[in-house]
């Protein structure tokens, strides 16, 4: 590490406590700041993990009202439910904690406090929607009208989520109240306002000009809002739910969440570290990475840096390290629509998989760009990566070792030209790890450790013990001891990526946890150090497991689809005589075939109690023939007939549409005599 720099704090998100996170939170922030973390301790630096819930803000009350229970009781849940995933998960942290706790509460409204006796905020009044009913203004989720742009008639105050367009609540046409449905009047307000352009010229010069090495996203980001010039920020709120303005004339304002939130990342450090916080937070020799996703980017850089300016007595982050996001199956994730793949869920449905899934959200990490998560992909790289290359290479070394030497590591003899080759490539596998950790690159770096295991296959494949096993012993002393040499590199190289994987290795070793400087050598394993039995790595996956995921997520699709369905509008009225000029009729299917070539069309034989008719109908994708024989349907006997395939259809069978398109025959609900009028 750079020697200006004497620990590092590693602050994660603080992920909303109102639903439970998802493999796009773990691939954006947690893993990749997991493994930094886990790479420097490895090193034997000064480093902490500071987590934890985001548990004010309005969405968290919103869903209260709807269950009918307290926002304290929701962020319970989730923060619950979040923390045990995250650990079960293997995250790290030093500490994950919340911001309903007292410290927080403290830290926050002190810091409110510093900043206003310093003179650092504008007060402004403004005008604001306000419930006369409820007695309360209304926080822009809290006013739903018709989008101006779209004409979406449930768009709320700050967003139009059919059309995407951000919105001001004063845009809505015919604004009303979620909490009563009325409509709500206008009311003077005050609020407190952080002068963002004040701290403009400061924040460039930072960014800018000493932050180039930021990830272009991040830098690219700043760039573009520093250039549309920055303006005062409203950092409080007419709210029930949140840290109290700690100010005289602010009954019922809180503190913005996203001015509380990130004093969150100092007081869970406080929280830990009660004596020595400052330390990691004020002094210049402490390197300060906030891991973000990269809707998170304008308040990490922009926002929480100029709150820590106008503190002045806190150092600023050295890099912000934000990924964009990760799709799922090809769709936007979302918590909505409940479009995602849960953490909690996963660790229940695949028990004890924890590594395959850092090691696939770590492969397919979206570093630079938006990334997709499918669970072929998932299922391909369990199988051909960590069973076929890692696993493998793995188990036959110790198998082998245990087979030829009882599980004793045998003594290294002369080297060939191969083998000084093997071992050069390996020891090279280091520098460049430590170059792509160290800049944030974890694709890059996990490729660089599998590699390691894909040079020990090929070393294996190549040399091939087994054959030399019955003519030359001591050749095999040797590319064993060299095979295990590379497997116990592993256990050091994969540590901070597949940590449960690592440790199981070392047990397998019999070795404790090395210090990351030793990766690289080559007498990790003492000649006579005695193995204990192989165990499998990883298993294989088999189809069924994903077509279950893959199952719950169409489940997931359709539900959506009934939950959005609006049915059509209803045609213009007619006369009473156009309806009899239609004649339904009650039959029962005789017979029913597929029509051959037409993969739509089924024909039916129907019984009519007028010596019978055949109709053709389109609904082949929806039914097996067999299932419809024996049941009685409706059709509409006075049509036209009509040949289709080749085949005269005498009516048509009326079926009713799904949102998703399919079709569903519609008959009698009690016993109808065939060739009934249906009126
Ligand atoms: N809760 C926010 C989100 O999920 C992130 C807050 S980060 C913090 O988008 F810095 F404010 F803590
Ligand atoms: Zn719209």
């Amino acid at each position: 590490m750079d020697k200006k720099f004497k620990r590092t704090l590693v602050t994660t998100a603080l992920p909303y406590a109102n639903g439970p996170v998802h493999i796009g939170h773990l691939a954006g922030v947690y893993v990749p700041a997991d493994i930094y973390t886990r790479y420097l301790r490895l090193k034997g630096e000064d480093v902490i993990l500071i987590g934890g819930s985001d548990e004010h803000g309005v969405p968290i009350t919103i869903k209260a009202k709807a269950e009918g229970v307290t926002p304290q009781d929701i962020v319970d849940r989730y923060h619950k439910i979040i923390k045990d995933s995250f650990e079960e998960l293997g995250i790290s942290f030093d500490i994950y904690s919340r911001t309903t706790t007292d410290i927080h509460s403290k830290m926050a409204s002190d810091f409110f406090r510093k900043l206003y006796e310093k003179g650092e905020f504008i007060e402004k009044t403004s005008m604001q929607y306000y419930d006369e009913e409820a007695k309360q203004f209304l926080a822009d989720r809290y006013i739903v009208g018709t989008c101006p742009h779209c004409k979406n008639d449930h768009a709320y105050g700050d967003q139009c989520e059919a059309c995407g367009t951000s919105l001001n609540a004063t845009d809505l046409i015919d604004p009303h109240s979620a909490i009563t449905g009325n409509r709500p009047i206008l009311k003077e307000t005050k609020h407190w306002y952080l002068p963002l352009d004040k701290w403009e010229p400061k924040l460039r010069e930072w960014i800018l000009e000493g932050h180039k090495e930021w990830k272009p996203n991040v830098y690219g980001q700043c760039k573009s809002w520093l250039d549309m010039g920055l303006q005062p920020r409203a950092v409080s709120r007419d709210l029930d739910w949140g840290v109290p303005v700690p100010v005289e004339g602010a009954e019922g304002k809180v503190l913005y969440v996203w001015f509380d939130a990130p004093i969150g990342y100092i007081s869970n450090t406080k929280e830990l570290l009660p004596d020595t916080w400052e330390k990691y937070w004020k002094s210049e020799d402490t390197r300060i990475i906030n891991f973000i996703g990269k809707d998170n980017i304008v308040f990490h850089c922009i926002v929480f840096p100029a709150m820590l300016m106008a503190d002045g007595s806190y150092q600023l982050p050295e890099n912000v390290p934000a990924n964009e996001f990760l799709n799922l199956e090809g769709d936007k994730i979302s918590t909505s629509r409940n479009w995602a793949v849960w953490l909690h869920e996963y660790l229940r449905d695949l028990p004890g998989k924890q590594d395959v899934l850092r090691y696939v959200l770590t492969a397919n990490a979206p570093e630079t760009k938006d990334n997709d998560f499918t669970w072929k992909d998932f299922q391909a790289r369990n199988n051909n990566e960590l069973v076929a290359i890692l696993g493998n290479f793995v188990n036959r070394s110790l198998v082998l070792t245990h087979k030829y030497f009882n599980g004793v590591v045998p003594e290294v003899g002369e080297l060939t030209d191969y083998d000084k080759e093997t071992l050069k490539e390996f020891t090279d596998v280091k520098g460049s790890l430590e170059n792509y950790l160290e800049n944030f690159r974890f694709r890059d770096a996990l490729k660089e450790a599998m590699n390691l295991a894909r040079i020990g296959n090929k070393y294996l494949a190549d040399t091939e013990p087994w054959k030399l096993a019955k003519t030359d012993m001591n050749r095999v002393n040797t590319i064993m001891n060299i095979a295990l040499q590379i497997t116990a590199n592993l256990s050091i190289a994969f540590e901070p990526f597949l940590p449960f994987m690592a440790e199981k290795l070392r047990g397998m070793l019999n070795i404790e946890e090395c210090e990351w400087e030793r990766l690289g050598n080559i007498d990790l394993l003492p000649a006579g150090a005695q193995l204990n039995p192989a165990e499998l790595l990883f298993e294989k996956i088999e189809d069924d497991v994903i077509e279950a995921q893959i199952k719950k997520l169409q489940d997931t699709k359709k539900a959506n689809e009934l939950k959005n369905f609006k049915p059509q509008p209803v045609a213009e009225n007619i006369p009473f005589d156009d309806f009899l000029k239609l004649d339904i009729r009650v039959g029962k299917v005789l017979e029913c075939t597929k029509v051959p070539k037409a993969d739509k069309l089924l024909q039916f034989k129907i019984e009519d109690g007028m010596g019978g008719r055949t109709i053709v109908s389109g609904i082949a994708k929806y039914y097996k023939p067999e299932d419809l024989v024996g049941k009685e349907l409706c059709f509409v006997a006075n049509f036209e007939p009509r040949k289709l395939k080749g085949v005269m259809s005498q009516g048509m069978i009326l079926s009713a549409e799904n949102p998703d398109g399919s079709l569903v025959v519609i008959g009698p609900q009690g016993p109808v005599v065939p060739g009934s009028q249906v009126k």
